[in-house]
Order: C-alpha cells, then sequence, then structure tokens
C-alpha cells in the first residue's frame, strides 16, 4: 500500500454495509447493470451536484440512504412525482432491482448513487434537502461492530446541513440497542426535533411507509420503531 493509499482509507469512515455482492443476477438485471444503470446513476466525482440540473422541474428532493430492494423508493417516487429522490445503495443487487423498478414504474423521479451515501452527501449543496429516510440500517448487532453503525454524531454532523430548515428525516429499525443508542444520538445532536407526541407515533408504522420484505423478515430483537425529526 502507498502512502497516498495509506492516507485515503485512513480518512475514510468505517464500512457501515455488509456484502455488495449477492446471489448472481438475473439475466434481465445483468443487462439493466450494462446498461439503464448509466441512465439513472449519478456520475462519480468531487464536483458538487446541482439538484435543479438533476432533476428539472422537481420542486422538493429526498435522499433514501440504503435503499435494499428498493420497494420503498420505488413506490414513494409513485406517489410523489413532483419529488426527485436520490436512491444510494452499495449492495449490486439491490441497485438492480432499483432498476427493474423504475423500468417496470416508469418513475423518472430516481437518480442512483450505486455506492456509500457519504460521499455522495458531501456533494449536495447545504440546505437542499426537504426528507431523508434511514430505514432498518444494518444493525451491527455484535457490541464490538457498533462503531459500524449508520447513526454516529459524525454522521449526523455530516447530514445535518444537507437538509432544509423544517425537513425531516425518519428513521426505523427492529433493533433494540439500536433504536435506544439512535435516538440518543439524534436527541444528543439537538438539532433533530423529536415529533413524537405519544407512543403510537413511534411504535406504529407511519401512515405514509411503505412496507419492504427486508422489514417483513423481521430479523431484529423488537417490534419496528419509527423516528420522525424535523431540522430545526
Ligand atoms: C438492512 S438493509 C435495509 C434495506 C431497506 N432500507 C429496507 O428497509 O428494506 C440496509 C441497507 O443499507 C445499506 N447501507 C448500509 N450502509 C450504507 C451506506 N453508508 N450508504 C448507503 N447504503 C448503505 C446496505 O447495503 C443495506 O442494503
Amino acid at each position: 500500500m502507498t502512502d497516498a493509499d495509506e492516507a485515503r482509507y485512513r480518512d475514510q469512515p468505517l464500512r457501515s454495509f455488509g456484502r455488495t455482492g449477492g446471489r448472481p443476477l438475473s439475466p434481465r438485471q445483468k443487462a439493466l447493470m450494462a446498461g439503464a444503470l448509466d441512465t439513472w446513476r449519478i456520475p462519480e466525482g468531487e464536483e458538487a451536484i446541482d439538484l435543479n440540473v438533476l432533476f428539472p422541474e422537481k420542486k422538493t428532493f429526498w435522499l433514501e440512504i440504503g435503499f435494499g430492494g428498493a420497494e420503498h423508493m420505488i413506490a414513494q417516487a409513485a406517489r410523489n412525482p413532483d419529488t426527485g429522490i436520490i436512491g444510494c445503495e452499495p449492495f449490486l443487487e439491490g441497485v438492480a432491482k432499483a432498476l427493474a423498478g423504475i423500468e417496470d414504474t416508469g418513475a423518472s423521479n430516481i437518480r442512483l448513487w450505486p455506492d456509500d451515501a457519504r460521499p455522495l452527501m458531501a456533494r449536495l449543496p447545504d440546505q437542499s434537502l426537504d426528507r431523508v429516510f434511514i430505514l432498518f440500517p444494518d444493525p451491527w448487532p455484535k457490541r464490538r461492530q457498533h462503531k459500524r453503525r449508520l447513526v454516529q454524531p459524525a454522521f449526523l454532523e455530516a447530514l445535518y446541513p444537507k437538509l432544509k430548515p423544517g425537513g425531516h428525516l425518519r428513521f426505523a429499525t427492529d433493533v433494540k440497542s439500536y433504536a435506544d443508542e439512535a435516538l440518543l444520538t439524534f436527541l444528543s445532536d439537538g438539532r433533530f426535533e423529536w415529533l413524537a407526541g405519544a407512543a403510537d407515533d413511534w411504535r406504529v408504522s407511519p401512515a405514509d411507509h411503505v412496507t419492504t420484505r427486508y422489514e417483513s423478515k423481521q430479523l431484529g430483537d423488537c417490534r419496528p420503531v419509527w423516528f420522525d425529526f424535523r431540522i430545526g
């Protein structure tokens, strides 16, 4: 490893996702990855992303971090045609599913970042996002793995400036220790106003939520919790 490589890896945040490969892609998925991905992906690079150029004529901009099988993102795009949605996901099978969903629904208001959301976030203008979704992020359940969890003070430090004042963020998990840790992290930050007024506001799936296959598997150790925050 060269000195430059060492410096690059040292400066990167810890990996918050598991595998990026999965089962072999189907012929359709392979064709979509080889063709349609170039149409919908945000090009790699360092330069700032102008959301008005990325989504001409859209008024609001959402970010979904870790869209998994893309069911939520695809359904939200159909329900919210005036919104531009950036979906981030390093798991290639998930990206292929998103491309299939875009093709099946004819959605034109989704752009894909097939990688770690964090470098993408750094390229977004400040106060540009109306909503952010972090739904069932990788739980990293063992204590020694907790440092890989996405929701950490440094992550909120990077994300907060990208949200518009009055913007919204939704976090969901079915892992008790992550629920506790994430809520503490958001509230300790002090800039995320928790919107729950009663217990059902966090323990009942929100009316505008779209259940995913992953969520339905109930792999965690508690019932799902839903934390909705407004940006102060
Ligand atoms: C447990 S899955 C849940 C997927 C989906 N949100 C759902 O509810 O069905 C979490 C996903 O987050 C993705 N992920 C983890 N860290 C990420 C990061 N830094 N940037 C983007 N995606 C990430 C993983 O690859 C994984 O597919």
